[in-house]
Parts: C-alpha cells; sequence; structure tokens
C-alpha cells in the first residue's frame, strides 16, 4: 500500500508552485498546509493544490504557525533566499522530527553558513537542500558516463548556462545581491554543487569576472538600479588538479539549448544539451536535450536524444529535475533513502558562489 506523507509548503511563490505539480506525479503525497504572508500567493498556490492534487491546505500566514500545526511530516521551503536561514532555525527549534527540503541556496552569508552548520546537528529528520540541477535525466547521465570512465580520465569540466533574465518576483526580492546572496550564490550555486558532485573534490581557489551590464539597467527600486551580475566567467581549481568553469550570460534567451554542460577526459568528451522552460520558447513546446559523445579516435561525435516524460517536463521549469529530486527525498523520509544533496552540500554550494562574487568584486583570486 503507497504510504502518505504529509508535506506543508513554506513559500508559495512561483517554486512553491512547481513544487505542488510534482507532488500531484507523486503517489501518497498529500500537501495539507500552505503559510505565505503574501495572500494572492496563498489563493493561487491552494488553487493549484485544488487543481492537480484535489486537495485544499491549510493556510497560514506565518510558518511557525503552519510548524505548530502539526499537521505535517515534512516541509519544502521556497520562500526568498534570505529568509532560509531563520526558517530553518525556528525548524530546528520547534519541529526536530520535521524533514526539509529547503531551496538553494540555503543561506546568502558566510555568517549564517557557520550558524547553519552548528544549529543543525540536533535535527532528527532528514535535512535536503534542493539544488535539482544534478537530476536532470541528461545530466544523470553525463554524470553515469564520467563515473563509469566512458571519457578516461576526467580533466576539465566546462558548464554553459545561457538563459533569459531573472523573472519579476513577489516584491522583487531577487533584485539586489543583500537579499540573494549575488547572481553567483543565488543561481550559481546549483552549478557549483555539480562541479563537486562531478569533480569528486573540494574547490581551492575562486577566480571571477562579472558585471551587471544589459538586464534591469531602466529599473528603479526605492530609487535604487538593481546590482545582480547578468553575465560572468568563473573558473574554479579543485583540491585534485582538476579545474571547472561556469560560463554565464543572463540576455541569452534566443539559444536553443540554455545549458551546455561539457565534461572532457583523456579519451572524450561528453556534452549535456538542456533545452530551456518551455513556457519561454516559440509555441510553449517541450523540447529534447541531448548527449553527444565525442571520442578522441575514431572521431566521429554520437549524439542521441533523451527522452523525458512530458508530465513530468510539464510540472515545472527544470527539465523534470523538481520530480526526480522528489523521488529521493520521499525515499529518504520514509525508506531511510540517502540524502543526496545534504545541508554541507548546500553550504559549500553557497560559499563557492560568495568567494565568486568576491572574486568579481575584487578582481583576484580567492582561496577557500
Ligand atoms: N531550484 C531551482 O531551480 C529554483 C528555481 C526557482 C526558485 N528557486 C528558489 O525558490 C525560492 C522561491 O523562489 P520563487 O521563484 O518561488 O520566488 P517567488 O517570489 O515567486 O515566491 C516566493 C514566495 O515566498 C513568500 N514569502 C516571502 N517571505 C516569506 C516567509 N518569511 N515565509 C514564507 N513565505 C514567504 C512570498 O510571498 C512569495 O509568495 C528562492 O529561494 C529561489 O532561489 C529555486
Amino acid at each position: 500500500m503507497t504510504r502518505t506523507l504529509r508535506y506543508g509548503l513554506i513559500g508559495a511563490g512561483m517554486m512553491g508552485r512547481e513544487h505542488i505539480r510534482n507532488l500531484a506525479l507523486i503517489p501518497g503525497s498529500a500537501l495539507t498546509a500552505i503559510s505565505d504572508p503574501t495572500n494572492a500567493q496563498i489563493a493561487l498556490s491552494v488553487a493549484e493544490a485544488e487543481r492537480v492534487l484535489g486537495q485544499a491546505p491549510r493556510a497560514f500566514a506565518n510558518h511557525r504557525d503552519l510548524l505548530e500545526s502539526g499537521l505535517c511530516d515534512a516541509v519544502v521551503i521556497a520562500s526568498p533566499n534570505d529568509t532560509h536561514v531563520e526558517i530553518l532555525h525556528d525548524i530546528f527549534r520547534m519541529a526536530p522530527m520535521l524533514g526539509i527540503l529547503c531551496e538553494k541556496p540555503v543561506a546568502t552569508c558566510e555568517a549564517d553558513c557557520a550558524a547553519l552548520e552548528a544549529a543543525a546537528a540536533t535535527h532528527r529528520a532528514p535535512i535536503w537542500v534542493a539544488m535539482e540541477y544534478r537530476y536532470m535525466p541528461p545530466v544523470a547521465e553525463l554524470r553515469r558516463a564520467v563515473r563509469a570512465g566512458e571519457i578516461g580520465t576526467l580533466r576539465m569540466f566546462a558548464i554553459r548556462e545561457h538563459r533569459f533574465p531573472f523573472l519579476e518576483k513577489v516584491g522583487d526580492w531577487n533584485r539586489f545581491a543583500e537579499r540573494t546572496g549575488g547572481t553567483l550564490v543565488e543561481k550559481c550555486c546549483h552549478f557549483f554543487d555539480l562541479m563537486r558532485l562531478v569533480v569528486g573534490a573540494e574547490p581551492v581557489r575562486v577566480y571571477a569576472s562579472g558585471a551587471a551590464d544589459v538586464n534591469h539597467r531602466d529599473e528603479r527600486y526605492a530609487g535604487r538600479v538593481p546590482d545582480i551580475l547578468d553575465n560572468a566567467f568563473v573558473i574554479v581549481d579543485f583540491a585534485n588538479g582538476l579545474r571547472a568553469a561556469l560560463d554565464l550570460c543572463m540576455f541569452a534567451e534566443g539559444a536553443y539549448f540554455q545549458e551546455e554542460i561539457a565534461a572532457t577526459g583523456d579519451a572524450a568528451r561528453i556534452e549535456a544539451l538542456i533545452p530551456g522552460p518551455a513556457r519561454f520558447w516559440p509555441g510553449g513546446t517541450e523540447r529534447e536535450s541531448e548527449i553527444v559523445v565525442s571520442p578522441r579516435a575514431p572521431k566521429g561525435p554520437v549524439r542521441r536524444k533523451i527522452h523525458v516524460d512530458e508530465q513530468v517536463l510539464r510540472a515545472g521549469d527544470h527539465h523534470g529535475s523538481t520530480y526526480f529530486q522528489h523521488l529521493g527525498f520521499r525515499a529518504a523520509m520514509l525508506d531511510g533513502g540517502k540524502v543526496d544533496v545534504t545541508l554541507a552540500d548546500g553550504i559549500a554550494a553557497v560559499r563557492i558562489g560568495l568567494a565568486a562574487e568576491q572574486s568579481a568584486r575584487e578582481g583576484r583570486a580567492i582561496d577557500l
């Protein structure tokens, strides 16, 4: 018999609704509670839950009331970046048996990372940081091929993300680095997590160059122009001698593939090519991702499409990854499955992002 896991959603905005749609695809998921200080967002998310899950979660204006309600076995935190730390500390204090799936970035500054590490030690249930790029099926295939030695010994790992600008958010929280941690934390912690995972080592040095050159230049918030970077190059050196690079451009939504990820070994290169969200592409159609394997000999790249269930693609903007992440989280909650992305992983990715932001600001390499 399918067991039921009762979820609470803290932060019921765009990403919160992606979580709701993905839970609806997983039998045994109940959404029992939602907390959000914005009534309009609660209304949208309750309506989404009724539409896709056939359930009306109880709504709270404050996450502490949700925690006190006892309605949930686990919570998904999908509130703005700078609210995650306070919510996590409240959960550690008030609900030590509650499972946690916390959206990235888990924190936005070094002081909060250190405090979280200490406070989480007493938590008795899984804490999982939502870094779902590793679950995109083409990325999972790239990871498998690298692990299996199909490209020889990995030497270089390069991630290009060329995409659409930051979307408008509730209360415009994503327009200033003080609330997001900066673009290289907010957006790119995903990629730094993937680098650590694929390279299999910890970073020792970060060099970055980036600027806010094109997007949001004509916007004003209380008279201030947004300061979030919209393009950057970041190089990360790892303790095992491998190097990785990120090429981020947020005014390149015309590119067919949004992410182009390449792992190059001494025998071959493998690339994962991933289209962006269907809702931003002409016609709104889902597009397939591809894997390209390019051996040094015999030459002749081998290209193949990676199939992902259309329903899973349609549930979100992240090429199915949120669904696969939820399967893992559910297994960690119910069957003692492994937590793939621990709090320590989430913090490690934030620290690389913070170092990259500092490097771009100061024009020098940062040792970690
Ligand atoms: N994993 C991913 O790929 C991915 C993608 C998008 C967003 N995110 C992350 O998800 C989080 C939410 O992003 P979004 O795009 O949904 O933003 P959003 O602005 O659409 O939604 C945020 C919601 O949180 C609410 N909120 C604000 N303060 C709150 C609090 N203290 N408690 C509860 N709710 C609160 C807001 O009213 C809003 O409804 C962010 O941390 C973001 O970085 C992750």
